[in-house]
């Protein structure tokens, strides 16, 4: 047990073994999300403070992007008191040469009824921006009331297309990064802290 003490209940030691360093933890990580949600939240009020009172619910919707936001929505949306919904959305992209995609397609349909909502699409982390640029073009398309782009975390310098998110959680190196559900090879998405992995795990 001792070589173990260090792991904490939520980690494997197999897991741990391929980790190289720690980028953010798992405090920093907490401080922020509270932050981002008041700033979501005070946006919310103000998106519907020109509505009379029974009229303001219900017109948030929050598009994780699965799968890699799927921690980060978790944490999020417990810290928003607002009457809301969850519309997931899943999006597939064709590998380029490298990790770099090439296009981006959403697979099945876009969550039903935007007309009129506030929408907040979510994603672990914008990287080229070819993700959030289809999607929110998609999203634009069905007549919403606003279209808001949350991301945890952005590699500044690699977006290749103008996307702006209106919320973002950390600005990191271009380096490649995992856990707080963001995956290599569909793995480490549930190591509590954002971490990169040694030479040999990839
Ligand atoms: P974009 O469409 O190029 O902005 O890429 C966004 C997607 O690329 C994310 O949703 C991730 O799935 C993936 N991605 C980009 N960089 C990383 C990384 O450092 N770690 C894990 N996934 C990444
Ligand atoms: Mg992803």
């Amino acid at each position: 047990m001792a070589g173990r003490a260090k792991a904490g209940p939520y980690a494997l030691p197999a897991m741990l073994r391929d980790i190289e360093r720690v980028l953010i933890d798992r405090e920093r990580i907490a401080a922020r999300v509270r932050e981002i949600a008041a700033a979501m939240s005070a946006d919310f009020a103000r998106d519907t403070a020109h509505l009379p009172e029974p009229e303001r619910d219900g017109r948030i919707v929050l598009m994780p992007v699965l799968t890699g936001s799927i921690v980060f929505v978790a944490d999020l949306i417990r810290h928003l008191p607002h009457k809301l919904s969850l519309g997931l959305v899943a999006v597939s992209s064709y590998p380029g040469k490298s990790v770099e995609s090439k296009g981006v397609s959403i697979r099945g349909e876009l969550p039903g009824d935007l007309e009129g909502k506030h929408v907040v699409i979510i994603d672990d982390i914008l990287d080229s921006g070819q993700t959030l640029d289809v999607l929110s073009r998609l999203v634009r398309e069905r007549r919403p009331a606003s279209v808001r782009l949350c991301v945890l975390l952005r590699k500044p310098g690699k977006a290749k297309l103008d996307v702006r998110p209106d919320y973002v959680g950390f600005d990191i190196p271009d380096e490649f990064v995992v856990g707080y559900g963001l995956d290599y090879d569909g793995f480490y998405r549930n190591h509590p802290e954002i971490v990169t992995l040694r030479p040999e795990a990839r």
